[in-house]
């Protein structure tokens, strides 16, 4: 080996425990893990940790919705999680979760030790309050009027309309967007971290190149307009950790979310004795550390993260490693159009290696957002992998199966041929290593060329029809797998499946950088069995679809004996084009009126997110006016309007039940909280 053995450390951003893993993720995960392979594969001492980020509101509600405690949330949702990133090859030494006795120690460590240095701060802030829910309000938990363009329906921190950032009191006719009920404003102590207490080491440490320079020019804008205390704590009722010698009072789920990459270390030294905690994270330590993330995320990695790190007595990262976002087809991952596609949808209908190729042939050590382009994918891989690669093993081993009997020559003919190919590795090696994997893939595949376009010069397949030339043709081929032998080195750290099996076509144990020094004659070798297949235009359809589609709901099971449908039996089928010609959309009851003398009506005014409706529904014999108000329901958006005696309707809303005489049966469509008015129903 050429090098001395490093001890590296290596994390991934941790996912949130409310929701799937998503193709823009996976950006992420599989850069990492191409990185931290890539490190094994040198012979250096590399481990990967993550875990779930279990904390906050998000998920506190979302349990509450799904009717089950946010413990058994996040364990469903981790277990998702470990199934996808394992389709996809992502080989973490430790995947663990935020909500973890090792992360709550690791949590309440660094938080005394600032408290005790004095970097915690106390006061009183007013906040938005919930009276209804009886809980303090996240600003994207609150709606209102924008006050700068007037827009509805906007968010508590910032107007999608015009652009303007505002603090939530701001708001004109603000609704917490859980209840609908108008927010109260309420005080309450919070705990802040003195940001402002780390100025200078930050501004040190951020000129020791540990960060991007793209990054590094935004935090020059944060450091300008002065770095602020940061909120800490939240209120109860919160998932997450207590803060010690504060009642009611919880860490914001940000403070524990980086400390989750030391308790998911910690949780390993549990596991493996080899590991020692002090070791990676004492203030003194040798081992490198380094941190994957998207750029959305950079703000609490490169100040909050290291400068609590510090205030602690532990060590700093050595890189904060930043991507840009994933787009699909030049645009926003959408629901809509199937592209916001699941990890999940994806394995079903494609290969993950073919993603991992894909993504790493895209990424490189900067910003720039990335795009799947599904076309360009298909042709990529394809012509790449397929055409290129795998092409030049099967083209050379069916003769040395056939005609050798698995038998490779005993010497290689080519052999600066063939050290070219290992000179090549320098250079490679090298564009792993800072993460420039698309230029590394052109390297790689322009040894490829040159590798067919050798079996094309010497055509094998024309030879082995004259007498005599056989071993010419068994010293072609050898030739040409030892080439594809040291091109699949090179790819092993994106295509680890591919990789084993060619290792198993070799009969030459694990393939590693440095034994692919000599080439590997007078050998027997396997049977070839085929690598990888093109790309089925018909799967990129079916998974685009397949991502369309909405969660189908759950239907109880039926019988004959059931009322409701004896009485009123399953319609006629209809093709999926007449049921896209109703356009159903989330509405929220904001205003529901009696109507003078109407005894069946009630008058709501619907808010469709920007727009309103004034529609009559014949529901008054089951509902107040009052529970209905602040409640979100289903409408038909696009019935043309009816005049009715008592005004104009204005669409229809969905309610299910046969009225019966006295009228009780009659339930509104109440989609879960979290909807948002004008979203189509599909
Ligand atoms: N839980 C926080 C991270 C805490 S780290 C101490 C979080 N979670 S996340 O699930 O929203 O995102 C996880 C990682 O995936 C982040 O680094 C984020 O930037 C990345 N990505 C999420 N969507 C992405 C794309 N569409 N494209 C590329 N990366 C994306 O943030
Ligand atoms: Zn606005």
């Amino acid at each position: 080996m050429a090098n001395a053995q490093r001890k590296i450390l290596v994390t991934s951003a941790l996912p949130y425990a409310n929701g799937p893993i998503h193709l823009g993720h996976l950006v992420e995960y599989i850069q990492t893990d191409i990185w931290v392979r890539f490190q094994k594969h040198r012979g250096h001492h590399c481990t990967y940790v993550c875990a779930d980020d279990a904390h906050g509101t998000p998920i506190m509600l979302r349990a509450q919705n799904e009717g089950i405690t946010p413990e058994e949330l996040v364990e469903r949702i981790g277990r998702e999680h470990r199934a996808d990133f394992d389709a996809f090859h992502i080989r973490f030494d430790n995947y663990h979760t935020t909500h973890s006795e090792e992360n709550r120690q690791c949590a309440e460590t660094i938080y005394t030790r600032l408290e005790k240095t004095g970097h915690i701060a106390r006061r009183t802030i007013v906040q938005a309050y919930d009276p209804k829910k009886q809980m303090f309000l996240p600003d994207r938990f609150i709606k209102g009027t924008c006050p700068r363009c007037g827009a509805d329906d906007q968010y508590g921190d910032n107007c999608e309309k015009c652009g303007a950032t505002y603090s939530p009191t701001d708001l004109k006719n603000p609704v917490s967007a859980l209840s609908g009920v108008t927010p109260i404003e309420k005080p309450s102590e919070h705990y802040f971290f003195k940001l402002g207490d780390f100025e200078g080491m930050l501004q040190f440490w951020l000129k020791g190149g540990h960060i991007q320079p793209e990054i590094a020019r935004k935090l020059d804008e944060w450091f300008e307009s002065g770095l602020q205390d940061w909120d800490i704590s939240r209120d109860a009722p919160y998932f997450g950790f207590g803060i010690p010698g504060a009642p009611g009072k919880f860490f914001y789920v940000w403070l524990d979310a980086p400390i989750g990459y030391m308790g998911s270390f910690l949780n390993l030294c549990g596991k493996r004795s080899e590991y020692k905690f002090e070791e990676y994270w004492d203030g003194r330590s040798k081992v490198e550390l380094y941190h994957f993330i998207g750029k959305d995320i950079a703000y609490f990695h490169t100040l909050f993260w290291p400068a609590m790190l510090h205030g602690a007595g532990y060590r700093l990262p050595n890189g904060v490693f930043c991507h840009g976002f994933l787009t699909v087809n030049g645009a926003k991952m959408s629901k809509s159009r199937g592209t916001f596609i699941m990890a999940e949808t994806y394995r079903k209908h494609l290969n993950p290696e073919q993603l991992r190729y894909y993504f790493a042939a895209k990424l490189g050590s900067g910003i720039d957002d990335i795009d799947l382009n599904l076309d360009d994918f298909q042709a990529r891989v394809n012509s790449d992998l397929v055409g290129k690669v795998v092409n030049i093993a099967s083209r050379c081993a069916r003769f040395i199966n056939k005609n050798f009997a698995n038998q490779l020559s005993r010497t290689c003919t080519e052999l600066d041929l063939y050290q070219s190919f290992v000179d090549a590795g320098a250079e490679i090696a090298e564009l792993y290593e800072k993460r420039e994997y698309a230029h590394a893939m052109r390297a790689i595949m322009a040894l490829a060329d040159r590798a067919n376009q050798y079996i094309d010069e010497n055509k094998p397949w024309v030879l082995i029809k004259d007498e005599g030339m056989e071993s010419a043709v068994q010293d072609i081929c050898t030739v040409g797998l030892n080439l594809f032998r040291v091109l699949i080195a090179y790819l092993k750290p994106v295509l680890p499946i591919t990789t084993a099996k060619v290792e198993s076509f070799f009969n030459f144990g694990e393939l590693t950088w440095h034994n692919i020094q000599r080439p590997l004659v007078d050998h027997e070798i396997s049977a070839f069995e085929p690598l990888m297949t093109r790309i089925d235009p018909k799967a990129v359809e079916a998974m685009l679809e397949e991502s369309k589609a909405t969660v189908a709901v759950a239907q109880p099971p039926v019988t004959a004996t059931n009322p409701h449908l004896e009485n009123f039996p399953i319609g006629e089928t209809i093709e999926f084009d007449d049921f896209a010609k109703v356009d159903l959309r989330i509405a929220r009851i904001v205003k529901a009126e009696h109507v003078q003398g109407a005894d069946k009506l009630l008058q709501l005014t619907l808010d469709l997110g920007g727009e309103t409706r004034n529609v009559f529904a014949g529901i008054k014999s089951a509902y107040s006016p009052e529970e209905l108000e602040g409640k979100l329901t289903v409408m038909v958006a696009n019935l043309a309007p009816r005049k009715m005696r008592f005004g104009m309707s204005e669409g229809m809303v969905l309610a299910a039940g046969p009225g019966g005489k006295d009228g009780k049966q009659i339930f509104i469509l109440n989609p879960d909280e979290g909807a948002e008015p004008g979203m189509k129903v599909k």
